[in-house]
């Protein structure tokens, strides 16, 4: 870590991970509600549950995403942050709105739009944050001494991310109008411009941890934006299809969005690539195996178990069933929830100055959170196939088809249990690091040769 002002991404780090267990713990309500342990029900009831199980796990996920922004510009830029307060300020902001939300959902102060739930009066404050944080950013790129492929990229994601939520503020009286303008917001973030700050985000991750050169990673970085632009802007049809939008949709919908997963296994490819080129040994082993799941299970979740339920075919006896919520877990997981696990990995030993790397905590909590998160889509999967045959194609009542998968939610639970031990185990990681210290001050340049000679001395 060059910069003091770099500090600052700790304290979202931090905040993501309490805002993760707190996501965590709606999940088990809702888990536990599924086998017929619904004993909160007076006060959570499973639809507040599961709004305020998906707004958290935006909120920490984009605590994540600003974090890094703080951690990677500063230093992309090679100078000091612009406005270090006004990100306290953001920070700070920001965790009250989202708070706010979520005890606003326990009074029934929401709106039925499944992950834009936030009533309007809050999405103004939101504006005005994530405008602070656009803002300041922003001006640290623009005055910095330099300008890489990576921070502009990386800009220009959170930049249209940020643009792309006001769709989403109008307000139609007309349910299929409302849909059509709420999928700009919820799939052209995940499967647009999330890519472009996902795709930087890993170019910043493999540069360090590869020691590949920047040249050949950006240019890598050019093909899989140009992918996610061609196919995930017009695959956004695979929302259009039975919802009251013209009929070209269909087509529309099932070419593009079928050929989305290319973009994703472009980045998979590319992650493997270069790992398999770089001639440096990165101390942090432990941030490119995180960097690396990330490039593998970010196939898996949104193009492998997105393109099973994407062509109308298909869709139109899938939708809205557990087959969706078992590719929402793995999508979120593989491609975001593991980015932000892979940035705070690479970056906790620079903020803290504590070289804790490739300790068997830290490996124990990557394997465990992904076998369990995998046990849990697997569960999930397995339920929504019964449900898709038993409701939509036998024609059983929609209640009766619920009891009878029940069972799944057991092994949903077992699954659980074991991904929840993994994150625990990150999270005791986390707090082992201590705080962010003065002592990690090293100047950039100098940064390397300090991996390297820690790498010497454990080899001897
Ligand atoms: C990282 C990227 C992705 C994430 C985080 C993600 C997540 C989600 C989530 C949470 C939903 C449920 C949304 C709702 O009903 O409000 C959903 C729906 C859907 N996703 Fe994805 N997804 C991603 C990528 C993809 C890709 C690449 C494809 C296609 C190849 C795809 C295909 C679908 C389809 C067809 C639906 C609609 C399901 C239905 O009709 O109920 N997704 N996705
Ligand atoms: C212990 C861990 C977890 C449990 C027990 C759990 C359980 C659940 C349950 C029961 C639902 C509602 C499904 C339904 O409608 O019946 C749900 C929804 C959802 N969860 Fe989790 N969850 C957990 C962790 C996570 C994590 C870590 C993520 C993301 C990385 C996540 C992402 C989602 C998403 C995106 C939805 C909405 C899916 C949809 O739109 O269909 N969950 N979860
Ligand atoms: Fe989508």
């Amino acid at each position: 870590m060059k910069f003091q002002s770099q500090k600052i991404a700790y304290w979202f780090f931090a905040s993501a991970m309490a805002l993760l267990v707190l996501q965590i713990v709606y999940g088990f309500i809702m888990g536990f509600a599924r086998i017929g342990m619904d004993g909160l029900h007076e006060w959570i009831p499973f639809n507040t549950a599961r709004a305020t199980h998906t707004n958290l796990l935006v909120f920490w996920l984009l605590l994540g995403f600003m974090g890094s922004a703080y951690f990677i510009i500063p230093e992309e830029s090679d100078r000091e942050l612009m406005w270090p307060k006004l990100a306290w300020a953001q920070l700070i902001s920001f965790l009250v709105v989202g708070v706010a939300a979520i005890i606003g959902y326990h009074f029934n102060w929401w709106e039925g739009r499944k992950f834009l739930e936030i009533p309007r009066p809050l999405d103004y404050l939101v504006v005005v944050n994530v405008l602070a944080f656009i803002a300041n950013i922003g001006a640290t790129i623009w005055f910095g001494k330099r300008y890489t492929t990576t921070s502009i990229v990386l800009y220009f994601g959170l930049l249209t991310a940020a643009l792309l939520y006001l769709p989403g503020m109008i307000f139609f009286e007309n349910q299929t109008l409302d849909s059509f303008y709420r999928w700009w917001v919820v799939h052209l973030w995940v499967e647009g411009v999330w890519e472009l700050i996902m795709g930087a985000l890993l170019c910043y991750l493999l540069i360090k941890l590869t020691g590949v050169d920047r040249e050949i990673i950006e240019k890598w970085l050019y093909v899989v934006v140009g992918f996610t632009f061609l196919s995930g802007i017009l695959g956004t049809g695979h929302h259009y299809y039975y919802i009251g939008a013209p009929k070209y949709w269909l087509m529309v919908g099932g070419i593009f969005s079928a050929l989305e997963p290319l973009a994703f296994l472009g980045m998979a490819m590319y992650g493997i690539a270069m790992a398999r080129k770089g001639g440096r040994k990165h101390s942090n082993r432990l941030a490119l195996v995180w960097t690396l799941g990330t490039c593998i299970m970010s196939f898996v979740g949104p193009g492998f178990l997105g393109f099973a339920h994407t062509l109308p075919q298909v869709n139109l006896y899938t939708h809205g069933t557990l087959v969706t919520a078992m590719h929402g877990h793995m999508a979120f997981w593989g491609a975001y929830a593991m980015l932000v696990f892979a940035v705070i990995t690479y970056a906790l030993p620079m903020l803290t100055g504590r070289k804790l790397w490739n300790n068997t905590t830290g490996y124990l909590a990557f394997w465990t959170a992904n076998i369990g998160f995998t046990g849990m889509t697997g569960a999930l999967a397995v339920a929504g196939i019964s449900q898709v045959y038993l409701e939509r194609k036998a024609g059983l009542d929609f209640l009766m088809v619920q009891r009878e998968i029940e069972v799944h939610f057991v092994g949903m639970l077992l699954a659980a249990g074991l991904f929840t031990f993994g994150i625990l185990l990150f999270i005791y990681n986390f707090i082992r690091f201590g705080l962010p210290s003065d002592e990690a001050l090293i100047p950039a340049d100098l940064e390397g040769e300090a991996e390297l000679e820690h790498l010497e001395r454990r080899t001897v």
